[in-house]
Order: C-alpha cells, then structure tokens, then sequence
C-alpha cells in the first residue's frame, strides 16, 4: 500500500499502442462512398462520460443484464474454473463487472487488465489491487485487436488462464474481426484456457430500437459528440443541429446501426476541403451486431474454443458464454 492507501500494481507495460489521428481518420471517413468514422474516436472524455450514462438509461438493458446474469452464475463458475487461475481482462470498462468475476472465481492468483486508455487502465488496476489483497495485478496499456506481443513481465505462470471480454464489445466488430480477435484470445490463454465473453442477442426489433434510441437522447449525445469534437479539435465548419442521430437494426447484417444523418442538403468543411451531403446522406459511425447462440458458437469455433456453459436472464436478451480451448 502506498500512502494514499492504494496498493500497487506488480507492473504496468507501455506497448505504446498506435494512436489513429482524428484528424487524419475524419478526412479519410469523409471522403469515403458511405462516410463513416470510426467508433473508436467516440470515447473521449465527454464521449465516455455519456456512454456511463446510455449503460444506466432504462431502455439500455445490455449493461444491467449482463451484470445481473453475473452475479447469478457465481457458483456456476467457481465449479468450473480452477483454483488459482491467471484472469486477463481486454478492455477494463466498469469495474463491477471485474470485481463480480474475482469474487466469484475459487481464489484467483493474478489479474491482468489490457486498455488502450492509459489513465483508465491504470485507476482501474490500482482499485482492483486495493480491493483484492491476495491477487497481484498487472496492467497492459496496448491495443487488444491487435496481436499483444506478450510482455516478458506479464508472466502468464499459470497454464490455467481465463480470458474475460465482457459488455458485448465483441459485438462491435464485424464478424470476421472478431473471428480474427477470439484467435489472439486462444493464442494467449493456451490449450488449457478459458474464454468468458459477453454477448447480445437477437431479439424483438423495437427492443433494440428503444435501447439504442433513448428517450433521455444519451445515445444521440454520444454520437454528435463526435461532430462536436470535430469543430472543436479540427475547427471544422459544421452546424451540429443540421445533423440528427440514427440508429436501426439492419435485420440482412444482424446489426444496429448508428449514424449521423444530414437533415438537409449541406457541407462540412476541414482545411479548405468541403465534404458535401445530401439530404438523408450519413456518417455511418457504430455497429453492434446481435448473435444467436448457435452464430457465436459457429463463429468461436473457427478460433479454436468451443462452448462449454451459456447463462442467459429469462428473457433471452443477453448471454454470458464460457468457452473452453479445443
Ligand atoms: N458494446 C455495446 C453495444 O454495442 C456498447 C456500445 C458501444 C454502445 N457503442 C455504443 C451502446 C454506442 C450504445 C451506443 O451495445
């Protein structure tokens, strides 16, 4: 423990992770067929501040269904995952997700959290440290859909390791990127390894309008808050209020779709370069893909994990999977 009572991590490894360039990726997006910019560039500080709120909107029920189905599986999870296991986290978004799983796993040796957010990652790691005395905690600052050119450091002692990717994350890829992920996933964890992944799935389309279309206007708020940080960090010439947020599931893609609508006929102009719209056009700039069990498990296969346990609430909205190395 240090003086302000927060324990310290066992390491933290800068892999440096190759930051796109906003500004490089909104000129590129802009000039694409369908404009879209990457989801990535949605999480700034005001970005992940509103996506705390979409997690706690009523109508958002990804976040509060899985971390009920976890608190409910507990017991489930302890019989299966041995004693002593590595837990490697991608991603570290709300720590209650984390700390449900630690508590729950039959007395976890070392936790290993992986962000591209260097500050996050960091804050999240110590809290786990301070609040789990008896596992050591390390801390990975890379980009996890890239391959990890494993840390000497980040000793992965245990061959017992469970991988945990929680939050339907993996749904913000396109299939094959996430096929291409779960294999990073196998690689690391090894043939004795586990996989617990979080997953939305196919449901009822005005439930997944209403999710992604809150009354409150969260979600509307974090997707023109990258027009925002357009003409704030690229002093774009832009009228937000001639933009409208959209977001539909696309039943042929399986996927929610959100975009930025142009409301009328008009122009974003970035050094001298105007990017004309018409009406209607739009920056395609998220999509979630919703899996049934059967997809997921066909798609998880192809990367080397096949499904051991599936744990859902009782109205079918979310799944929590455990894969196991094959
Ligand atoms: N992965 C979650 C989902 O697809 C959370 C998420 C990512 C999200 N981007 C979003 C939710 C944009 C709302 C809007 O649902």
């Amino acid at each position: 423990m240090n003086e302000e009572g927060i324990a310290d991590l066992d390491y933290f490894v800068d892999l440096q992770p190759k930051k796109e360039d906003f500004h490089e990726a909104v000129l590129r997006g802009l000039s694409l067929p369908q404009k879209s910019i990457s989801p990535k560039f949605f999480y700034d500080e005001k970005g992940s501040k509103i996506f705390d709120k979409i997690c706690e909107a009523p109508e958002y029920y990804v976040t509060r269904t899985e971390i009920a189905i976890l608190n409910d599986i507990k017991k489930e999870i302890y019989s299966v995952v041995e004693p002593g296991s590595v837990v490697v986290e991608y991603g570290c978004g709300s720590s209650i997700k984390i700390k449900a799983l630690l508590s729950a796993l039959p007395d976890p040796s070392h936790y290993i959290a992986i962000d591209i957010s260097k500050s996050h990652l960091i804050a999240t790691a110590k809290e786990i440290a301070s609040d789990y005395l008896n596992i050591s905690v390390g801390a990975i600052c890379a980009d996890f859909l890239e391959p990890i050119d494993w840390p000497e450091k980040a000793s992965l002692k245990s061959s017992k390791r469970l991988a945990f990717f929680p939050g339907s994350t993996i749904g913000n890829q396109i299939p094959s990127e996430a096929g291409q992920f779960m294999k990073y996933v196998r690689h690391m964890v090894g043939d004795e390894g586990f996989f617990l992944v979080g997953v939305d799935l196919k449901k009822d389309i005005k439930i997944l309008d209403r999710a992604y279309n809150d009354a409150a206007g969260f979600t509307a708020d974090f997707n023109c808050n990258l027009l925002h940080r357009m003409k704030n960090e690229l002093d774009a010439e832009l009228n937000i209020s001639n933009f409208s947020h959209n977001a539909f599931y696309n039943e042929v893609l399986g996927r929610v779709e959100m975009h930025l609508v142009s409301d009328i006929q008009q122009m974003i102009r970035i050094d001298d370069v105007d990017f004309s719209f018409e009406k209607g056009e739009s920056i395609h700039t998220e999509n979630s893909y919703k899996y049934s069990t059967k997809e997921f498990a066909e798609l998880a296969k192809k990367s080397g994990f096949g499904l051991l346990k599936s744990w859902s609430d009782v109205e079918n909205f979310f799944c929590i999977y455990l894969m196991k190395a094959i």
